[in-house]
């Protein structure tokens, strides 16, 4: 399973990228606006700092021709840039129009399999299920993301399953457990993944164990 991070600040995609978890970014317009940062500005600079795989940004608009367009501009950035166009009827337009084009796309805001097969079918490149919006609804996620793991196990589609709004670890392992393509998780989300309580008193219990053996044979540090 690929893991991508979720978020539009650079100092945590730099440091994601330097401790190897991810290979791509998915940014959204709620993220951009709390880093106050320009849309375009920002890809450019993701892009210098993740120097492989899919950066994604999302078309601003509400009618097929705003997402296209808005796309549009935003692909010319660079062909690593994935742009994500909202699920509904005009979002699918444009992600046909897009598609045609040559231009990859992420259908966000997918909350039901009848959305995701219909933008998987019109030619989203990536399809982004919801997770964390769902379960704060009371419907269970993992149910969602059975549905498309069934229905993606007996069907030759291209497109690629992105688990989204990931709020915890187990939100991840769930994900890939059922052999969701990617996971695009925020960096503290990341940052708990890497912990576990018992390698921490590991670590303390080594250095005890060392420094006790070097004061055995009358050394120090
Ligand atoms: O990738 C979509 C994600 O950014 C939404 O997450 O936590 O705002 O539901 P959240």
């Amino acid at each position: 399973m690929k893991l991508f991070i979720d978020t539009a600040n650079v100092a945590e995609i730099r440091e994601a990228w330097d401790m190897g978890m991810i290979c791509g970014v998915t940014t959204n317009p709620s993220l951009i606006a709390r880093e106050g940062a320009d849309l375009e500005e920002r890809m450019r600079e993701i892009l210098s700092i993740v120097t492989d795989g899919p950066i994604n940004g999302e078309a601003i608009g509400t009618s097929a021709e705003e997402l296209t367009a808005g796309a549009r501009k935003l692909a010319r950035i660079d062909s690593r840039i994935v742009v994500k166009v909202p699920m509904t009827q005009e979002g699918l337009k444009a992600i046909r129009t897009l598609k045609a084009e040559g231009i990859k796309t992420n259908a966000t805001l997918v909350f039901s399999a009848a959305q995701g097969l219909l933008a998987a079918r019109a030619g989203a490149s990536y399809i982004s299920p919801f997770l964390g919006r769902l379960d704060d609804i009371g419907q269970p996620s993992e149910a969602l993301l059975e549905a498309f793991a069934d229905i993606w196990s007996m069907y030759d589609l291209e497109t690629e399953i992105i688990a989204a709004s990931i709020r915890s670890p187990e939100h991840v392992v769930s994900a890939a457990r059922l052999g969701i393509h990617i996971a695009t998780v925020p960096y503290k989300i990341l940052l708990a993944m890497t912990e576990h309580p018992l390698t921490d008193a590991g670590i303390k219990r080594f250095e005890a164990d060392w420094q006790d053996a070097l004061k055995k044979r009358g050394q120090s540090t």
